[in-house]
């Protein structure tokens, strides 16, 4: 039978892979620690499972607004005025089930065929993938770790073309831990405006900062005319498995999306629009429990990898990933992540899966606990000493 040829340009992501083959691993006896996952391993906070559970037994089961209730959408807005400091309503916000189908629908919504979007590189695989499913070309921007994993204003300019429509911005950063400063934020928005670009900002991890503050595109005054703020429950508030994510943008947009939603799921799953609000509204204490302990094992890894010969780690202000450069082993990337699963048990990522510019660095997700933090870290050691010449 035929398929469509676009539908072999989409990408798995390497962390699904990984957690297939560990799992395998897993099942034939091996001992295996998990640090490819890409999820909070803490549950949900109680309120908040409790605020979804009322609303199921109220009755909120049926179809909702394809782009949110309206109450939901408020206090998202409310919530972006407060830590983003701009002026947007309930007009301005979308509820998607998840933050990735809000990345999807905004690249869908502002490429033509042939047009070029700009991706950091190394870089969360979606942005690749979707923007060549759609039929555009991505265009890598190099993050680089002697740049604290942030890009150059005058390297994101040389790879401007007539083509270019969007720039993509992940801050914190997956897989690097990298946070865009005020001052770069500034400058790129300043690029943007100068080309005409719109800017999509992933901010799902804009909770999780360890040094200083979290900073948005958004903040910089008129940005919001041009920019697709995302953010969701899943890495916050441990949610992974709610799928509840939101995005900020101009009102033609939402309504564009709305329109989208209306042909692609309905809408997004009624009782659980409830929890955001509870999220959103209620005690934060749990939600700075957990980034105390990210904080704490971010601390023990980056400590405990800098004393393995061979290995090199900046230490990250954001998100729940370290992103070590491994070139004193004398191994690339993925040939560091084959032997650290096989031989090690221990799972993480080749930096490559995230970009050509990965190579020479692994990922370690750090949402696991010190004890098996720690006791990776013996495994990789005793692992590097073994193949030592
Ligand atoms: C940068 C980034 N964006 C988006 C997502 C997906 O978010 P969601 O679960 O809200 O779809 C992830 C999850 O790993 C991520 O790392």
């Amino acid at each position: 039978m035929q398929y469509a040829e676009r539908i072999r340009r989409l990408e798995s992501e390497g962390a699904f892979a990984v957690l297939a083959k560990a799992k395998q691993m897993e099942r034939e006896g091996k001992s295996i620690v998990h640090l490819q996952i890409g999820e909070p391993d803490f549950d949900t906070p109680r309120n908040i499972t409790e605020a979804a559970y009322k609303a199921l037994l109220e009755g909120h089961t049926h179809y909702a607004p394809s782009g949110g209730i309206p109450e939901v959408r408020e206090v998202v807005a409310e919530e972006f005025r407060k830590t983003r400091k701009v002026d947007v309503s309930a007009d301005n916000v979308i509820i998607f089930p998840g933050c990735k189908p809000v990345i999807f629908a905004a690249i869908m919504a502002l490429v033509e065929d042939g047009d070029e979007v700009i991706v950091p590189n190394p870089g969360y695989p979606t942005y690749r993938s979707v923007t060549r499913f759609l039929g555009a070309k991505p265009v890598p921007v190099p993050l680089r770790e002697e740049h604290d994993f942030r890009f150059s204003l005058d390297e994101f300019r040389s790879l401007i073309t007539s083509k270019t429509r969007v720039i993509i911005l992940n801050s914190p950063e997956n897989p690097t831990g990298g946070v865009l400063t005020e001052e770069d934020l500034e400058g790129i928005y300043r690029v943007a405006v100068e080309n005409d670009l719109w800017i999509i900002t992933d901010e799902i991890y804009s909770r999780l900062v360890y040094d200083g503050e979290f900073k948005s595109i958004l903040s910089v005054p008129g940005a919001l005319e041009r920019t697709v703020a995302v953010d969701g429950m899943s890495k916050t508030y441990a949610m992974t498995g709610w799928r509840l994510g939101y995005g900020v943008m101009p009102k033609e947009m939402a309504d564009y999306l709305f329109t989208f939603a209306i042909n692609n799921f309905s809408s997004t799953a009624t009782f659980a629009q409830y929890a955001i609000v509870e999220a959103l509204t209620g005690p934060q204490d749990e939600v700075n429990k957990m980034v105390e302990q990210f904080r704490k094992r971010r601390d023990v890894i980056v400590d405990g990898l800098n004393a393995i010969d061979g290995i090199t780690c900046l230490k990250p202000q954001g998100a729940f990933y370290v992103f070590p450069n491994i070139t004193g082993t004398g191994l690339k990337s993925k040939e560091f992540a084959d032997l650290m699963l096989e031989q090690a048990g221990v799972a993480c990522l080749s930096g490559t899966s995230f970009g050509q510019y990965g190579e020479d660095y692994v990922r370690f997700s750090y949402a696991n606990s010190i004890e098996n933090i720690e006791e990776a870290l013996r495994r990789i050691k005793k692992t590097l000493a073994g193949i030592k010449v």
